[in-house]
């Protein structure tokens, strides 16, 4: 039986997209995305998982309690049968409900080498901090913003006369790449979680 991802996105997509493709050139052996979730009408990631005819639902989140929302989505990610919840770009905490929905089932890509410049613009963050790397971060997901046990992070060098921008399109080529590392490291269940540390097995 595939092991079937579901996406949660709030913009862009281009996570979404680097999954789909590396699925769809078998770089994730044996799983399928089996649906795309969005808070925000618009979020140009819908549309491109409806052009690649993967289900798409929109669920506005405006206006509701977080566990109320949450329980939605879970509900929907029930109806597909999803195994692992792959967060790319989705732009709420998740309520206790949900985590214990997926337990260590829930992964998420930041723009930083966590713990270093959690939350929001973190790119702008490290090019105001002075850092010299920066990078990227998968981690399992808790009920806490950017934190949980680290799966893979990947360096970047930080150029002088870097913008936000710049430093951003070359972080983001290393999310696309090691997001779909860290998603078959998490299918094929090569990994063990000791602590805070994920340990690869074989
Ligand atoms: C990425 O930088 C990701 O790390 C962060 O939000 C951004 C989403 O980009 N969590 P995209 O929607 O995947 O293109």
């Amino acid at each position: 039986m595939a092991k079937r991802i579901g996406v949660l996105l709030s913009g862009r997509g281009s996570n979404f997209e680097a999954l789909a493709d590396s699925v769809a050139a078998g770089r994730i052996p044996g799983a399928e995305i089996a649906v795309v979730i969005s808070n925000r009408e618009g979020a140009p990631g819908i549309d491109k998982a409806k052009e690649r005819k993967i289900a798409a639902r929109v669920i506005p989140s405006k206006g509701l309690e977080r566990e109320a929302y949450d329980r939605q989505v879970v509900a929907v990610l029930n109806e597909h049968k999803v195994d692992l919840v792959c967060l790319a770009g989705y732009m709420r905490l998740l309520s206790p409900f949900f985590v214990a929905s997926f337990p260590n089932r829930i992964l998420n890509i930041h723009p930083s080498l966590l713990p270093s410049f959690p939350g929001l613009e973190s790119q702008r963050q490290a090019l105001e901090y002075g850092v010299k790397f920066a990078g990227c971060t998968v981690h399992f997901v808790d009920e806490n913003l950017d934190a949980g046990p680290i799966v893979l992070q990947a360096t970047v060098p930080v150029r002088d006369d870097d913008t936000e921008e710049s430093l951003s399109t070359r972080i983001l080529a290393e999310e696309h790449r090691i997001y779909t590392e860290a998603v078959r490291i998490v299918l094929e269940g090569k990994y063990k979680i000791v602590g805070r540390q994920v340990i690869r097995t074989n």
